[in-house]
């Protein structure tokens, strides 16, 4: 490792480097916990966002940090660093013709006098279930409805369970929802917003690995899977989705994202609108 002199005081060690064996390694255990494939050009990604857990734990290179995450005595660090290199990027009503087409199709034609039941398999820090809840909230009324909210990170979940978001981030909550939903925050939580506590209550936020075998959840109505299986390889999506069909009720739908499709993943779905599924 090499030394840096800081331009007053004493000499600073540099951040290592990552080698390309080292870049290889976390590939690779990426790949086994989560499915995730880490493409070469997310090396400085990794890089940056690991760098961080080296400084915390002393260590002097990112091979050091890796036998500490393997070695099984820091099972907490495994988590930490899973949830430093998933990427979350998420909005409220992110791809509305989803929203649309639960609103115009699914909900009126769902079964009478059953309780509705919505998967949000990937649901990054709440955005996408609060989106969803409001809209059953408001279409569904007094009739009963369920929701799962999923994710393998447990830094997004926690950040879901609170529901307390930034004020820019209800640019795209229809103003209804967010006067029906949303609570403006005053004082010390001015320029925040917190999803009202009763829509909070009504998501069962939990930790799901999809590249493991499923926890019994009940079969759904709604799956949505959305932006994750962009980060999956062929087969891990192919195995995913294998996973997740015994959980759909025979007629129920799967959401993919708009840039994704099953093409080659599965045929025991239809396509019934872009990115929209129903099982037969
Ligand atoms: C880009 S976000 C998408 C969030 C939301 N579905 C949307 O479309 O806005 C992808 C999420 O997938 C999660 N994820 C990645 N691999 C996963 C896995 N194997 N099991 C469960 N969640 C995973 C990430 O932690 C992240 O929060």
């Amino acid at each position: 490792m090499g030394e840096t002199h800081a331009a007053h005081g004493e000499p600073q060690l540099a951040a290592p480097g990552l080698s390309d064996a080292e870049f290889a390694q976390f590939q690779g255990l990426l790949r086994r916990l989560a499915g995730i494939h880490l493409a070469p050009a997310k090396k400085a990604l990794v890089c940056g966002r690991l760098g961080k857990r080296l400084k915390h734990h002393g260590l002097a290179s990112y091979g050091a940090y890796f036998r500490l995450l393997t070695s099984g005595r820091e099972t907490h660090e495994m988590q930490i660093a899973l949830d430093l290199l998933t990427t979350n990027e998420t909005y409220f009503f992110r791809e509305p013709k989803h929203f649309d087409f639960l609103r115009d199709h699914i909900l009126p034609a769902r079964r009478p006098g059953a309780t509705f039941r919505l998967w949000s398999a990937a649901c990054s820090s709440g955005e996408e279930p609060y989106s969803l809840a409001m809209l059953l909230a408001e279409r569904l009324g007094g009739a009963p409805w369920e929701m799962v909210a999923s994710d393998i990170s447990t830094r997004v979940l926690e950040r879901a369970r609170s529901g307390h978001y930034a004020l820019e981030r209800a640019d795209h909550i229809p103003e209804a929802y967010l006067r029906a939903y949303c609570r403006k925050g005053v004082g010390p939580q001015d320029g925040t917003f917190l999803v009202e506590r009763g829509l909070r209550a009504r998501i069962d936020f939990r930790r799901v690995n999809l590249n493991e075998p499923l926890p019994q959840l009940g079969a759904f109505d709604v799956i949505f899977l959305r932006n994750v299986m962009i980060y999956f390889e062929l087969e891990t999506k192919r195995q995913v989705v294998q996973r997740l069909i015994p959980a759909l009720r025979p007629g129920g739908y799967l959401m993919v994202g708009h840039s994704e499709s099953l093409n080659g993943v599965t045929d025991d779905l239809r396509p019934v609108s872009p990115s929209v599924y129903r099982k037969p």
